[in-house]
């Protein structure tokens, strides 16, 4: 089977008339009222062969949701996959309650309700499961939709979006059939590529501007997105809006998980050339999955990588044909889009350091576990605190000898430099997804603004789901905290003692009564309400009682809110 698909794909790649197949597009739902039936069901990705399938209204991928910003949205997620999962709206800007991840399990035939309003800039988004330990699992067997949203800015472009026509949803793919074509999760040997769930897809592109929304939906590989002759494209827009103005490029990297919008100008070819979307990963230097050497030494192996044909090599994604010019077509690229708005440097109130590590395995280890911060994913460890409405940098150093896309839910940031040099263009607008590199380092800059959630964390993980999905998982959770709401409601029992106070001393300390609650941060506020100190208390040290210093704090009286698992709790003290 492997070599037979092998052979299929080297054939491809040789013989430009080899059958192609039309490429499906979803369907779409435009209502606010949303409903979605997670179900199991066969599919025939090649001619006459039955494959086990899960999708969403329909055996595989999901339709599309087109969404207007400020719309309110009330989706129904009923599950009938005889089996727990979750659906997480990827790069969208929503509450910890509605947000899909992990701890959200709808479970065996429930209908999970959330409902919220439509808060996003203009952009392509996605929905997947995100169950932990299965996430690869139901995205491998089919379960991935787009979301389109839409708002003000971008209907005052001349831009098209005519959905299926001018404007198509790309969600590329790489699966792993075994011998029988059923398909497997978690593993390295992906060699069949698709496009919405067509193998050999073929699009007829109208002789005019054609907006692509390019989606990397791959569980692992990386794409280096480029047309057949080099030919340009223009970036209009990133994971989480439009761009400034058209980006003019010859290629686009995109790490599992990214969105990107592309315009290819097809105005003036002839009925009938074909163009090819290609990927040229013969470009990608070792150290990312896709290249010919996923390690950035050859000498260190991942297993099933090889052989693959798309390992290191230039290949076909998508035939586009192109066909007679549709009524009112757009036929030039516009000069310019929306104003950017990237948050400056000097923003940022905290530095948060993030630091990849193979757990097993050394440093030459590609395919084992990997630690974020040293911990891997633990359902009931909340990793980090983030006070409401900071705007923080979180620095990344890859000490792993592969990149790793690394994804934050509930923001969009802004790349401020890969491994010390400004980002390149295609990555400098708003993102929510991207690559740190093989033993290199990166840094974002971030604001946490609208929601907060005492109990309910967000994600942040590698997009490669092997690695988020593995036993020891490469992700963490954050709760976004209100330290500055209700001071005035000093906590009066004694479930947290707090001594001495008054203090003249170095510390204090803060001790729970309940030990079966940690305390997993702290904040400082003085009479103003301002925040002085804020300490994420290691996630890994699960601690009952803690001693801060307050030697550096002017004397006065201040509140400390003590955040555990499922309280905050404000005190009152007084610094002599
Ligand atoms: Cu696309 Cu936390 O995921
Ligand atoms: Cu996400
Ligand atoms: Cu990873």
């Amino acid at each position: 089977m492997k070599s037979l698909l092998s052979l299929s794909l080297l054939m491809l790649i040789s013989f430009s008339t080899f059958s192609q197949n039309p490429i499906i597009i979803p369907g779409t739902i435009e209502t606010t009222n949303i409903n979605l039936n997670l179900q199991n069901g066969t599919f025939q990705f090649f001619p006459g062969q039955n494959t086990t399938t899960m999708g969403v209204n329909g055996p595989v991928l999901g339709p599309t949701l087109i969404m207007n910003q400020g719309d309110n949205v009330n989706i129904n997620v009923t599950n009938n996959l005889g089996q727990e999962t979750t659906i997480h709206w990827h790069g969208m800007h929503i509450a910890p309650s509605n947000d899909g991840g992990p701890h959200t399990v709808i479970g065996i035939g429930q209908t999970w309700n959330p409902q919220f309003q439509v808060m996003d800039k203009a952009s392509t988004y996605w929905y997947h499961p995100h169950l932990h330990l299965r996430t690869d699992e139901h995205v491998s067997k089919g379960i991935s939709g787009f979301i389109i949203v839409r708002d003000a800015d971008e209907a005052a472009l001349n831009l098209p979006r005519t959905y299926g026509v001018d404007d198509i949803p790309l969600a590329v793919q790489t699966k792993s059939f075994d011998s029988s074509f059923q398909i497997l999760s978690n593993v390295n040997d992906d060699d069949v590529l698709m496009v919405n769930a067509t193998i050999d897809a073929q699009l007829d592109v109208p002789a005019q501007v054609v907006r692509l929304r390019i989606l990397n939906g791959s569980s692992q590989r990386k794409f280096n997105f480029g047309l057949s002759g080099n030919m340009t494209f223009y970036l209009i827009g990133t994971d989480g809006g439009l761009l400034a103005a058209p980006l003019a490029l010859t290629r686009l990297p995109l790490s599992p998980g990214a969105r990107a919008e592309i315009l290819v100008d097809f105005t003036g070819l002839t009925v009938g050339q074909t163009i090819n979307l290609m990927s040229y990963a013969s470009e990608f230097s070792n150290g990312v999955y896709g290249a010919t050497n996923p390690g950035n030494n050859p000498s260190m192996v991942l297993d099933g990588y090889y052989p693959n044909t798309m390992n290191g090599t230039d290949f076909n994604v998508l035939r586009m044909d192109v066909v007679a010019q549709t009524a009112s077509p757009v036929t030039s690229i516009p000069a310019s889009l929306v104003a950017a708005t990237p948050i400056p440097e000097g923003n940022s109130n905290l530095t948060r350091p993030f630091t990849f590590t193979p757990v097993t395995g050394g440093v030459n280890q590609l395919n084992g576990y990997f630690a974020i911060n040293n911990a891997t994913f633990d359902m009931n460890v909340i990793n980090e605190t983030v006070p409401f409405n900071n705007t923080e940098i979180w620095t990344f150093q890859n000490n792993s000898a592969i990149t790793h896309p690394f994804h934050v839910h509930d923001v969009q940031f802004y790349i401020l430099d890969i491994n010390g040099n400004p980002p390149p263009a295609y990555l400098q607008g708003r993102k929510d997804t991207f690559s740190v590199p093989a033993g290199g380092s990166a840094r974002f800059i971030t604001k946490f603004t609208d929601f907060f959630d005492a109990t309910v964390p967000y994600m942040y993980h590698c997009h490669m789901l092997k690695h988020e999905d593995a036993l020891f998982g490469m992700m963490g959770q954050f709760l976004v905290v209100d330290s500055t709401a209700s001071i005035k409601d000093v906590e009066l029992s004694d479930s947290v003692l707090l001594f001495p106070n008054p203090s003249k001393d170095a510390f204090m300390t803060i001790e729970l009564k309940q030990n079966t609650e940690h305390i997993l941060a702290y904040s400082i506020i003085n009479q103003l309400g301002q925040v002085v100190s804020h300490n994420d208390i290691e996630g890994n040290r699960l601690v009952n009682s803690y001693s801060f210093p307050i030697s550096k704090l002017a004397h006065g009286q201040y509140f400390i809110k003590i955040f555990t698992e499922t309280q905050i709790i404000t005190k009152k003290f007084i610094k002599n």
